[in-house]
């Protein structure tokens, strides 16, 4: 039966076989969000780039396409973006009701940007005779165009990541593209590559604002080794960014995992979504699976937090609400030589409050398989949490087996959701505030929750187990 390998998760999406990479042409269009991906369409690794297809109605169940956009003699297809060109402003569309572009980077001899238009909800494209739109400017990193309409200054805006800065461009029409600003230089985190930005203005909870986010994946210099998505909040005036941090502050990373890149948003939604590809380029071509190879994470809705006058990335996983069973414990006090063991399975998701009157500093959760393998959370209150990726099939990669250290913001911890899949484990504390995403693979499978406290009484309100319902319909 299809998806049933081991390790196939069953709570994300994988292509049915070979490799793939970043989302790429995220956009709502017709009752429909695409989602577009890097893709190989004949081997498990990362060659030969063209741009795959899936679409879903909620954000969660996926169904595969064939493949959208292929190699050309500019070169192959790396990462963009897609929108709806409602008012036929490229004047590709004969019907006069618009349709999708999508804005992509060709990598050939250098990388340009092109693009291309689909008159049949994202099935089959026709590559603009013209291109590439934006020629190469002798800059060797040019690539990852994000657009999206900006209504104050009535222009498409292009953000496109070029080695160590962002580029702004502003078109009227998806065609004819004029530099409007850089940003980036003076920031850290140089070591790595940047790649695939993305601009968003997110509503900030708890209040009637809104804030500009400038979203950057950075390829070699994350909080946990490899590949990460940090962000800066500040405003945008339709030509260039404003950040409130500065160069000497410390990075705000979207998530602390180790499989979490590349991340960008749906196009053309009320509320905001993104999705990320759950892997790391540290080792993503030796990840042990096939004949498939990588995982997208789970769609988030994303808004943001105010603390302090400091603005934090807000994430919420998006789930299946339909038809799933769910079993709750409350009122648990949990003693240093008395952990607590409930049964679950290895596609779910596990919810616990945790009391205000505990008094450990220091407690955690075990999910063991039937081989006794443990993976590991363990949360300081004070400020820091440990995920334990040391078990089960590491060899591959010596940047495999890790702790991987995660913030919880000097807010303490009230909320943790966890959600287990046959391959991962994607973390959310309180409320999403900090997120960690990391790859697993078991020997055998999870079947047993633990939890524990290392010292002294650990109270916890409730705690939910909500078996879920497998994305393949
Ligand atoms: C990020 C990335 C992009 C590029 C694509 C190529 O993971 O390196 O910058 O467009 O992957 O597949």
């Amino acid at each position: 039966m299809l998806y049933q390998e081991k390790h196939r998760p069953q709570l994300h999406f994988t292509p049915k076989e070979n490799w793939i990479n970043d989302p790429n042409g995220l956009v709502y269009y017709e009752g429909e969000y695409h989602l577009f991906y890097q893709r190989n369409p004949h081997a498990n690794d990362h060659a030969d780039m063209h741009w795959g297809h899936a679409t879903s109605t909620d954000l969660y169940h996926w169904e595969e396409h064939g493949i959208a956009l292929a190699p050309d003699e500019l070169g192959a297809i790396f990462s963009g973006s897609a929108v709806v060109d409602k008012n036929n402003t490229s004047g590709l569309f004969e019907n006069g009701s618009g349709g999708l572009v999508a804005i992509f980077t060709h990598d050939g001899k250098s990388q340009q940007q092109s693009i291309a238009y689909s008159e049949d909800k994202g099935r089959t494209w026709t590559k603009y005779e013209g291109n590439p739109v934006i020629p190469n400017t002798k800059i060797k990193d040019f690539r990852d165009p994000k657009v999206s309409w900006h209504e104050e200054s009535k222009q498409w805006v292009m953000v496109l990541a070029c080695g160590d800065h962002i580029q702004f461009y502003g078109s009227p029409n998806l065609i004819d593209w004029t530099y409007l600003s850089s940003f980036g230089k003076e920031y850290p985190s140089h070591i790595g590559v940047w790649e695939c930005p993305d601009l968003l203005y997110l509503p900030v909870e708890n209040s009637s604002k809104k804030e500009w986010v400038l979203i950057v994946s950075i390829n070699d210099d994350g909080p946990n080794g490899g590949s990460a998505v940090y962000y800066f909040t500040g405003s945008f005036d339709g030509k260039e960014f404003h950040p409130n941090e500065q160069p000497e502050d410390a990075l705000k990373w979207a998530d602390t995992g180790k499989d979490f890149y590349a991340a960008v948003s749906w196009d053309n939604t009320e509320d905001t979504y993104w999705i990320g590809w759950m892997n790391n380029w540290q080792y993503a071509g030796a990840v042990p699976v096939s004949p498939w190879r990588s995982a997208m994470s789970l769609a988030r809705k994303m808004t943001l937090y105010e603390k302090d006058g400091n603005l934090f990335l807000k994430q919420e996983p998006i789930i299946d609400d339909n038809n799933k069973e769910a079993v709750t414990y409350r009122n648990i006090g949990i003693q240093t030589e008395t952990a607590e063991s409930y049964e679950i399975s290895d596609t779910g998701q596990v919810d616990l409050q945790i009391s205000e009157a505990s008094d450990s500093t220091k407690w955690g959760v075990n999910f063991v398989t039937d081989q006794d393998e443990v993976f590991c959370l363990e949360v300081d209150k004070e400020d820091t949490y440990t995920f334990y990726r040391t078990e089960g099939f590491i060899d591959f990669s010596e940047d495999f087996p890790k702790e991987i250290k995660g913030s919880l913001h000097g807010l303490g911890i009230q909320e943790l959701k966890v959600i287990i899949d046959r391959s991962s484990v994607e973390i959310f504390i309180n409320n999403g505030l900090s997120t960690s995403t990391n790859l697993i693979y078991p020997k055998g499978t999870v079947r047993r929750l633990e939890i524990f406290t290392v010292n002294k009484a650990l109270q916890i309100d409730n705690i939910t187990w909500t078996n879920l319902n497998s994305i393949w319909k």
